[in-house]
């Protein structure tokens, strides 16, 4: 007789707990703590010693099948994904409401379905008539597209056993439920369970699993960590609500490098891939403006033009307000305190706004040299020449360090058209001579200051 159990569960990190507690031990989050029924089923097999069947290999022994990736079709996709979907794997989505999960799976699903792929839409949040609204809006669709509004997991299972589809999208994990599991969808042991059953279907039967999983207030997939350790690869779509581009960042890929992105632009037709972000990013920046210079961010393996903006102001108050917007509050306040002592600006009694243009986030330390300059650039009101772009990290100290991929950086710049490249001194003794574009190697913040403000 299966015997059932009162558990405890921290909503936001997992915690179990016998007792309900007003504050979690472990993440410190407040009312966090629901009731979860669970029912411990003893098993009663027994696995005898000549039952086991399972064998160890050697390494040399595996066979590697050739590379077999499946293309989305989406080539911004394809990078993030590391090349394209691996059978078998799955995928989870994550972002906020709004931000476009749905449209860009809908995309995918429409693209496979061309190239003649077996794929199986889950929708547990719309109903037909409103998949096929966005369907028209983003276009014309292959008829074999199957769709499929569900919430069940065992009835899903059952279909996907007799159907056999090569890729599944399940739209929000957190409206599937098990029955099995007696609390509602979307709790942390409902979430769980879903993943662990869908994690089966896709290393079972070999099919690849798109998840779409909802973002809390705090940014993180809702449900415990836990999700994110099951599937195989953790993709974030995030994005300023104000501008219509989207970020698809990696942020966990066990068939590829993390940290890629990929840029895409929300349409009426749905969303479409921005094939040059630095030119993106860089549209609409003022001539002849003091505080603006240009600075280079690697994202992944590839590397990103941005325009930093300063305004630095003088105080009316005791208390200099500071912000900083799409970087790093603390790292601009350390590096007003080392233009402070180690330059000899007196930017104790200024306020100062530092902004990445464009609304994207950016926390490299090799946009350092770029916060310093705009900084400075709005602090004397001269403005820098447009032509040139400059990298490097920051030391306490007021050296410039050497960051990598620099030669990434100089030829990205080099193609859209600048002509001067602010670098550190050692990263310059490491690369060869680019035609067209002039090599500037400064030692310290100083060095750069004279140079170019
Ligand atoms: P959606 O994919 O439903 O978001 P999510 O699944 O992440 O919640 O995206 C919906 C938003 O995108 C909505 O605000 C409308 C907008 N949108 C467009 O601007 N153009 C389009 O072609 C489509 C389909 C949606
Ligand atoms: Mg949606």
């Amino acid at each position: 007789m299966a015997k059932e159990k009162t558990i405890y569960y921290c909503q936001s990190c997992g915690t179990e707990s016998a007792k309900w507690m007003g504050q979690c031990p472990s993440c410190g989050e407040w009312n966090s703590f629901v009731e979860e029924i669970v029912s411990s089923k003893k098993s009663t097999k027994t696995i005898s010693r000549r039952e086991i069947t399972a064998k160890v290999t050697k390494l040399k022994d595996i066979e590697t099948e050739g590379e077999t990736r499946i293309t989305t079709g989406i080539a911004e996709l394809d990078r993030v994904l590391g090349g394209g979907i691996v059978p078998g794997s799955m995928i989870l989505v994550g972002g906020d409401p709004g931000i476009g999960k749905s449209t860009l799976l809908l995309q995918v699903c429409r693209n496979l379905a061309e190239c003649n792929r077996d794929i199986l839409y889950v929708s547990g949040e719309e109903s037909l008539q409103q998949i096929k609204m966005r369907a028209e809006r983003i276009g014309t669709f292959r008829d074999s597209l199957s769709l499929l509004c569900e919430t069940n997991l065992e009835i899903i299972d059952e279909i996907v056993r007799r159907d056999r589809p090569q890729i599944i999208v399940i739209d929000s994990i957190q409206t599937m439920y098990n029955e099995n599991v007696s609390s509602a969808p979307g709790s942390v042991s409902q979430v769980r369970e879903s993943t662990g059953s869908l994690l089966q279907m896709a290393k079972g039967l070999g099919i690849a699993i798109f998840v779409i999983g909802h973002v809390t207030k705090e940014g993180v997939v809702a449900g415990p960590r836990v999700l994110e350790h099951m599937v195989d690869t953790v993709l974030y779509f995030e994005g300023d609500r104000h501008a219509a581009y989207r970020i698809l960042r990696g942020v966990k890929n066990r068939f590829g490098s993390t940290n890629e992105i990929g840029v895409f632009e929300m349409r009426s037709g749905g969303l479409e891939e921005v094939k040059n972000p630095s030119e993106f990013m860089l549209g609409g920046k003022p001539k002849g403006a003091s505080g603006s210079v240009v600075a280079c961010s690697m994202e992944g393996s590839r590397p990103i033009l941005l325009e930093v903006q300063a305004l630095v102001c003088h105080s009316n108050f005791g208390m200099p307000r500071r912000t900083a917007a799409g970087t790093d509050f603390n790292r601009v306040n350390l590096l007003m305190a080392v233009l402070e002592k180690r330059v000899g600006l007196k930017m104790g009694a200024c306020d100062a706004y530092v902004n990445i243009a464009g609304g994207i986030k950016m926390n490299e330390p090799a946009i350092d040299l770029g916060i310093v300059l705009a900084l400075v650039s709005s602090y004397k009101n001269r403005p820098i020449d447009e032509k040139t772009i400059c990298f490097g990290e920051v030391g306490l100290s007021g050296e410039v360090r050497s960051v990598n991929m620099a030669e990434q950086r100089v030829l990205e710049a080099k193609k859209l058209g600048f002509t001067t490249c602010i670098l550190p001194e050692t990263t310059k003794e490491t690369l060869v001579k680019v035609e067209g574009i002039c090599l500037v190697g400064v030692k310290s913040v100083k060095d750069a200051i004279d140079l170019v403000v």
